[in-house]
């Protein structure tokens, strides 16, 4: 008789997924010239060849500049700093995104306002931005989540309706393209990260888009101490700010990554929809979120699905993907979980004093803020599955999904 992994039956798959990151004679060649080069820092700023990956990079996304930095998280602080936020100046974010998003304005000395999310796509709600917006409004960060481009249409209309400056946080969507334009490209500034679990990595790394030459040059200052070099010095002011270079070492190796970044891309879109194909088939009550039709490129960074208990026999998201880990596929549920409630979110006034005013003795101990669609995701129906899942064969997808239809078939054996 069939028997769930969890209570001591065979599981449906023993072998691992494709491995990650993926580098070839590519990654090493680049690597090796650059050890040959002995310029293995960032500094003198900016290096030949992170000019030359930036200059890859913007033209793959639309933007007219990229700018490599040293992580994700300093990409957003420094947009927020190159668009001229002030203390106590506010930026709407998205309730479900990792922390930096969020952290980001606060260690710009702003507050961060959370707002909830679409329940087709999890991303920004517009509505919900608009209805956000104060006097102290300076700035709002989108994050396309996923495999999900937040609705930028709707975003920026919004945006210039009330002269917000937007910034996408595009760390889940390198090679995405919403209405052939690509993400980073559509707001004032793009901020993608290249941390080791992310499409593209260096290990550690981060970078920005623009079209603007002033925010390009303010960025270029932000990321080189403060400096203002010929060819980034045609702005007034003199910013504050520390060192957040990347090293040549790790543009080597995007240099690398950016030679795959197209094909990759187009494979996990490939997959991605062929694992839709196949669970949709097979499951009830499991579904990929709706891809929107606006969408001309698809970067699957997560592929997020809805998980509905009823079509499980009434267990928990968590019951299901315990057993579903047994089975040899381990997805996540509370991969986010909103950021009003994630520990690492603990801004205090003390330390911030500008948080005080909306949020008492700090974001964690505000008990007003609530995003059903956010808490719902987090808490009972997101399903998320990193791209490794979908960088394999179509082998790997069936047993997926063979996995998720032998716990469903059981599932009344977990109550
Ligand atoms: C949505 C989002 N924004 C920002 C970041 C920060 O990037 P990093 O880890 O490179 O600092 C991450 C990375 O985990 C992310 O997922």
């Amino acid at each position: 008789m069939e028997k769930l992994a969890l209570f001591g039956g065979t599981p449906v798959r023993t072998e691992p997924f494709a491995p990650w990151p993926t580098f070839d004679d590519r990654e090493r060649q680049y690597l090796a010239a650059a050890l040959e080069s002995r310029r293995w820092g960032g500094y003198p700023y900016p290096s030949p060849m992170s000019m030359e990956f930036g200059r890859r990079f913007a033209e793959y996304h639309g933007a007219k500049y990229c700018l490599p930095a040293a992580n994700g998280t300093v990409t957003l602080e420094i947009a927020l700093h190159a668009a001229g936020l002030k203390a106590g100046d506010e930026v709407i974010v998205p309730a479900l995104t990792f922390a930096a998003t969020a952290a980001a304005a606060v260690r710009q000395n702003g507050v961060p306002v959370f707002v909830d999310l679409e329940p087709r796509n999890y991303c920004m709600d517009p509505e919900a931005f608009e209805a956000a917006i104060t006097p102290k409004t300076k700035a709002v960060i989108p994050v396309h989540l996923g495999a999900s481009i937040a609705d930028m249409d709707r975003i920026m209309e919004i945006a210039r309706k009330h002269g917000l400056v937007v910034i996408e946080d595009c760390a889940h969507a390198h090679g995405g393209q919403w209405r052939g334009q690509g993400v980073g490209s559509i707001g004032d500034m793009g901020s993608f990260s290249f941390q080791s679990s992310k499409l593209m990595t260096s290990g550690e790394g981060g970078c920005i888009t623009t079209s603007d030459d002033i925010l390009r040059q303010k960025c270029m200052s932000l990321i080189n101490c403060g400096r203002k070099e010929p060819g980034y010095d045609g702005f007034e002011e003199q910013l504050f700010t520390g060192n957040y270079r990347l090293s040549d070492l790790q543009v080597a190796v995007l240099m690398g990554q950016m030679d795959r970044l197209d094909e990759v891309t187009a494979k996990r879109a490939e997959m991605h929809a062929y694992f839709k194909q196949v669970l949709h088939a097979e499951v009830q009550g499991l579904r990929v979120l709706d891809t929107d039709p606006r969408t001309t490129r698809l970067s699957a960074y997560q592929t997020i699905m809805k998980f509905d208990s009823e079509a499980f026999a009434g267990i928990h998201r968590d019951r299901f993907l315990e057993a579903l880990e047994k089975e040899g596929v381990d997805l996540d549920g509370p991969f986010y979980i909103p950021l009003y409630h994630i520990p690492i979110m603990n801004a205090t006034s003390d330390e911030y004093p500008e948080l005080r005013a909306r949020y008492g003795d700090g974001i964690l101990s505000a008990t007003d803020i609530s995003c059903p669609v956010a808490e719902k995701a987090a808490y009972e129906e997101a399903v998320w599955m990193h791209y490794p899942h979908l960088s394999g064969t179509k082998k790997d997808v069936e047993d997926i999904v063979a996995a998720i239809a032998k716990v469903q078939r059981l599932a009344g054996d977990l109550r």
